[in-house]
């Protein structure tokens, strides 16, 4: 069977490859995969001179004027780094675990709906836990319906009709939450008027609530994947040793931190985005047309040979005190100006959950861990077959 070039494997099969750039062009379409640190830098440095991204994501721009201006809209303050510091890692209460039983394992579903509640937590008015979960539910359905057309399924017509509804509710909930944030919204609109007139960005803003959340959740089960399948004297001894630290941007500071940092980079959730060249320029002897589809995967870059000694094998450790990373090389947020808004409140969920779930549950592995990297649009580890949870027996209640 034929993997598509632009799946999570068949980047993989590429990351061996060894070129600065990979020319995937097919037919009229020009579209090239940028591999190296350098060919990267020379792009993103040169945004907005060079390349631009293939569709203008206004709430993006919006969001990062508002976290500029002092005292803007509090209902940003989830991306704000004072609130992001303050962030109340208890609050991630509800329960994210399921069992049947005798199999006691990390929900899918529950993770996404907690880490959708923590992120969310800084905007203006608390959102009902029925709106989060409708938002949610609507969100799963329509990234199925898409995957089942992307397959080349046609789904029957009850499916069509639930799409429509998901639809409906995936629109409502950002609207809601885009006249929280947007500024200068005119008044006495109705939700269908407000809608037609401000599309572009509440569409926008449902692909990120939905596919940050959905990063967020990704990056934690490939996290607790690791830690089962290398770390069980560490996962044993968790909250023993003194090992603790408050510091996410320092890069020598913590096991657990070069754990989660390993993790990024061997799958690193947001696997693929992508530019589109604005003029005519040449780069490692390859020449650009305006209108080029240049992509760029975190997946394979995080593996280039050249970059990564042992790149496919997990070694916490070059990210310890005396690793040498190159910056370029590691891009799970992509990197510069550019980069995602939200890297600093994704570190601080991140390791909330994390350090949750270890402090709560001695984690360890079942059998060996194989991997499998399905073409979802974040790269997802659930269901976690090779994790086994077992609750640390002074949480079991008598
Ligand atoms: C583990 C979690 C996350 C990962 C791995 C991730 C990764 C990325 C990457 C690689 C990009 C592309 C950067 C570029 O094009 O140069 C990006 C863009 C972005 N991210 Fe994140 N992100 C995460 C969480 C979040 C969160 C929590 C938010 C906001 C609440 C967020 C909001 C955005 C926005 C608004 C963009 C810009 C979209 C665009 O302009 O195309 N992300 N992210």
């Amino acid at each position: 069977m034929s993997v598509p070039i632009l799946s999570p494997a068949g980047i993989l099969r590429l990351a061996s490859v060894s070129s600065p750039i990979i020319n995937i062009s097919a037919g009229n379409r020009r579209e090239f995969i940028l591999c190296s640190p350098d060919a990267i830098r020379a792009v993103l440095l040169e945004e907005a001179q060079r390349v631009t991204r293939p569709s203008k994501i206004f709430y993006w721009r919006q969001l990062m004027e508002s976290i500029r201006e002092e005292g803007l809209p509090l209902a940003l303050r989830s991306l704000k780094n004072d609130h992001v510091q303050s962030l109340d890692p208890g609050l991630p209460a509800a329960s994210i675990y399921s069992s049947d039983g005798n199999h006691h394992t990390i929900d899918e579903r529950k993770l996404n709906l907690a880490v959708l509640s923590l992120m969310l937590s800084g905007y203006g008015a608390p959102i009902p836990p029925a709106s989060l979960e409708l938002f949610m539910t609507a969100s799963d359905r329509v990234e199925w319906y898409k995957s089942e057309l992307n397959d080349n399924r046609t789904p029957g017509l009850p499916d069509r009709i639930f799409f429509a509804q998901a639809v409906t509710d995936q629109r409502q909930f950002a609207l809601d939450m885009y006249k929280q944030i947007g500024r200068d919204l005119p008044a006495g609109l109705t939700d269908p008027e407000l809608y037609s007139r401000f599309k572009e960005e509440v569409d926008s803003l449902i692909g990120i609530i939905h596919f940050s959340c959905k990063n967020i959740s990704n990056a934690i089960g490939w996290i607790i994947s690791n830690l089962a399948a290398f770390e069980d004297a560490f996962c044993r001894n968790y909250g023993q040793s003194s090992e603790k630290t408050d510091d996410p941007n320092s890069q020598t500071n913590g096991y657990l931190y070069a754990v989660i940092l390993e993790s990024l980079r061997l799958f690193p959730p947001n696997w693929l985005f992508h530019r589109t060249a604005m003029n005519n320029f040449s780069l490692c002897g390859h020449h650009f047309i305006a209108g080029d589809l240049l992509h760029i995967s975190p997946l394979l870059t995080h593996r280039v040979p050249e970059c990564w000694e042992f790149p496919d094998t997990y070694q916490p450790a070059r990210f310890m005190a005396g690793g040498k990373v190159d910056p370029w090389a590691f891009i799970p947020f992509g990197r510069s100006f550019t980069k995602c808004p939200g890297t600093n409140l994704s570190f601080r969920i991140i390791r909330a959950f994390v350090e949750k779930i270890l402090s709560e549950n001695i984690v360890s592995g079942r059998g060996h861990f194989v991997p499998v990297l399905r073409n979802t649009i974040s790269l997802n580890p659930f269901p976690l077959h090779n994790v086994l949870l077992e609750k640390r027996s002074a949480l079991v209640p008598a």
